[in-house]
C-alpha cells in the first residue's frame, strides 16, 4: 500500500470503555476501507485498567509509557471500578499517561448536535459551540501534598493538597488557547480563574494571560471567576467561544458543558502534546459508568467524536469532518441511546453512524 498508515495504541480500560472503544474502531476501519488503500490503521490493544490492577497490583505495566511511545496516537476508553479506589486508578493510568507524556493541552469541544435537546430552553446549535481548553499538566492535579504529617492521626489527621502553577505552564496553555481561537470564526478567549480567593497561583495565571493577549490583537479576551463562569455557561452560552482554565476548573466546566449539550455520552476530549514529542491521547470525557456498564446502552458518540479529534490531530481533517457529519446525521435522525432521550443501543447508534460514512 502506498497511502498513509497510522499505528494506534488502544486502551479500552474499564466498564463502558470496553463498549464504546470498539465502536470508535469500527468507524476508523470504515474510513480505511472506503479509502481503498490510501489510509490504514493498525491497532495494538493493552489490557490495562482496574481488572489488570486486581490481578497484578499495577494499573499498567512498569514500562507502559515506553511501550506507548512509538505509536502515532493513543485511543483510550475510561478507568475506574468500584473495587479500586478512584485515585489509584486515575493516577495509575490516565494521569500517568497524560503527565508522563506532557500532554499539556486538554481540548474539550462543546457543541449542540442536530436533534439533541439541551436542558437549556433556548439553546441552538449556533448558540452552543465552544471549546474548553484545560491545562493538563499541573495546577490542582499536580499531586503536590501529603497526609498525616508527623504522626497526626485520628481526629488530628491533616491533609495538604497544593496547586502548582508555573509561568511556563500557564503560558503554553494560554498561548494554545489563543492560537485555537484564531482558527475559529468568533476569535475570542475567555480565561477562567479564582484569583480573588487564590491569590498566588491564579494571579500568576492572570498576569500571563494579560501578557500573551498582547501578542494576539486580533483575538478578543475576557476574564471571569469560575463561579460566575458556571452561571454563565447556563445563562449565556451564546457568548462563549474558547474557554481556557486550570486543570480542575477545566475538568468541572467541561462536564457542565457536556451536560448542557445533552449528555456526558457525547463529550469528547483530546490530551495533546502540541510539540509532538509524544503520542497524544484521545478519550471520551465520561468515566466507566458502572451504573450502565454491560447493558449495551452506552452512547458511543463521545468515543467516536474523540476518534474524530484523533483524525484531526493526525492530519486527516477531511475524515474528521466526515465523522462529525455522520454523527450529526445519526442524532438528527433520532438514533440515540437512552441518555440522549432515544431507545437505540450502542450497536444501533454505531451502525447508523457507519451508514453515513
Ligand atoms: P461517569 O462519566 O462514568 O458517569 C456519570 C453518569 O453519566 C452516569 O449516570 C452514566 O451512566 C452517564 N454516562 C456517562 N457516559 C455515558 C455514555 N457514554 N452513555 C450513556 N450515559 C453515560 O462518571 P462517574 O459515575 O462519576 O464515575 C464512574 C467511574 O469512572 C469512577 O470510577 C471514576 O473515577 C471514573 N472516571 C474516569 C474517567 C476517565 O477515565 N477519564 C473520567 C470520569 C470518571
Ligand atoms: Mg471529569
Amino acid at each position: 500500500m502506498t497511502g498513509k498508515a497510522f499505528s494506534i495504541a488502544v486502551i479500552p480500560g474499564d466498564g463502558i470503555g470496553q463498549e464504546v472503544i470498539p465502536a470508535g474502531l469500527q468507524v476508523l476501519d470504515r474510513l480505511a476501507e472506503r479509502s481503498r488503500g490510501a489510509l490504514a490503521f493498525t491497532y495494538e490493544s493493552f489490557p490495562w485498567g482496574c481488572e489488570y490492577y486486581l490481578k497484578t497490583g499495577r494499573m499498567m505495566d512498569e514500562d507502559g509509557l515506553e511501550r506507548l511511545s512509538g505509536f502515532h496516537a493513543i485511543y483510550f476508553g475510561a478507568v475506574g471500578w468500584p473495587r479500586v479506589p478512584d485515585h489509584v486508578s486515575l493516577w495509575g493510568l490516565r494521569l500517568a499517561i497524560c503527565q508522563g507524556f506532557d500532554q499539556y493541552a486538554c481540548i474539550r469541544p462543546v457543541q449542540l448536535l442536530p436533534g439533541i435537546a439541551s436542558p437549556l430552553r433556548n439553546a441552538t446549535p449556533d448558540s452552543m459551540d465552544w471549546v474548553v481548553v484545560r491545562e493538563n499538566s499541573e495546577g490542582e492535579y499536580a499531586g503536590v501534598g501529603g497526609r498525616n504529617f508527623a504522626g497526626r492521626e485520628g481526629d488530628r489527621e491533616v491533609a495538604v493538597q497544593s496547586a502548582l502553577f508555573t509561568r511556563q505552564g500557564c503560558e503554553r496553555i494560554i498561548r494554545y488557547a489563543f492560537e485555537l481561537a484564531r482558527t475559529r470564526p468568533r476569535r475570542k478567549v475567555t480565561s477562567v480563574t479564582k484569583s480573588n480567593a487564590q491569590q498566588y497561583g491564579m494571579t500568576l495565571w492572570d498576569d500571563v494571560f494579560a501578557s500573551v493577549a498582547t501578542e494576539f490583537p486580533d483575538v478578543s479576551t475576557e476574564q471571569f471567576l469560575v463561579d460566575a463562569m458556571a452561571a454563565r455557561f447556563v445563562l449565556r452560552p451564546d457568548t462563549l467561544d474558547v474557554v481556557v482554565g486550570s486543570n480542575l476548573f477545566g475538568d468541572i466546566l467541561s462536564d457542565l458543558g457536556s451536560a448542557l449539550a445533552g449528555s456526558m455520552g457525547i463529550a469528547a476530549s483530546a490530551n495533546i502534546d502540541p510539540l509532538r514529542r509524544h503520542p497524544s491521547m484521545f478519550e471520551p470525557v465520561h468515566g466507566s459508568s458502572p451504573d450502565i456498564a454491560g447493558q449495551g446502552i452506552a452512547s458511543p458518540i463521545a468515543a467516536i467524536w474523540s476518534a474524530a479529534l484523533m483524525l484531526e490531530h493526525l492530519g486527516l481533517a477531511g475524515e474528521a469532518e466526515d465523522v462529525m457529519t455522520a454523527i450529526g446525521k445519526a442524532t438528527g435522525n433520532g438514533v440515540t441511546t437512552p441518555d440522549l432521550g432515544g431507545t437505540a443501543t450502542t450497536e444501533e447508534v454505531t451502525t447508523e453512524i457507519l451508514s453515513h460514512l
